[in-house]
């Protein structure tokens, strides 16, 4: 019994230093990351349902557009009416800053006109922002 057990350990071993091999390999010939990237774009996308009501990525609507929002100057996207309070906010779109923003929009910029109560799961906030930072001219939810 106690055999069984330490051969089970055993092939446990070198089945998991076989698959970190295969990993590793995969790693250095850049295939992991474009599987690891597209998985929470994909999720991001799906829930960029809650923002539709809003938003749309190619035009401005009750909100504004996203595409290009990433590393831009909050309340900066031309043509949109945005208020006092988010274009004094002086806050530039990053990971961190969308991250606080779509948590609590009212609690990082008090007075902003975006009603909308907020994302409690920092894992879907952060499957989102995977999906807006992919948000560049040429995305084709862009067009
Ligand atoms: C009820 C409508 C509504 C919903 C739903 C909504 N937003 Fe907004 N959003 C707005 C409005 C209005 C603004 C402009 C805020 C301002 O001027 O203070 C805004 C602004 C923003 C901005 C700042 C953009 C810039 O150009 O500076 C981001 C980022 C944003 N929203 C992301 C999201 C995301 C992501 C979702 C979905 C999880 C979402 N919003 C859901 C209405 C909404």
């Amino acid at each position: 019994m106690i055999c069984r057990r330490v051969m089970s350990v055993f092939v446990y071993c070198i089945l998991s230093v076989w698959n970190n091999g295969i990993y590793a390999q995969e790693q250095a010939l850049g295939l992991l990351p474009e599987v690891q990237k597209t998985i929470p774009v994909q999720e991001g996308k799906s829930h960029y349902a809650m923002c539709l009501g809003c938003h749309s990525p190619g035009y401005n609507r009750t909100g504004p557009k996203h595409c290009g929002v990433f590393g831009r100057l909050a309340g900066s996207q031309e043509g949109y009416q945005y208020s006092e309070a988010l274009i004094t906010s002086l806050l530039r779109w990053n990971r961190h800053t969308l991250d606080l923003f779509l948590e609590a929009p009212t609690k990082i910029v008090p007075g902003t006109s975006m009603t909308f109560a907020g994302i409690s799961d920092a894992g879907v906030r952060a499957q989102l922002i995977d999906y807006l930072a992919t948000l560049a001219p040429g995305h084709k939810d862009c067009e």
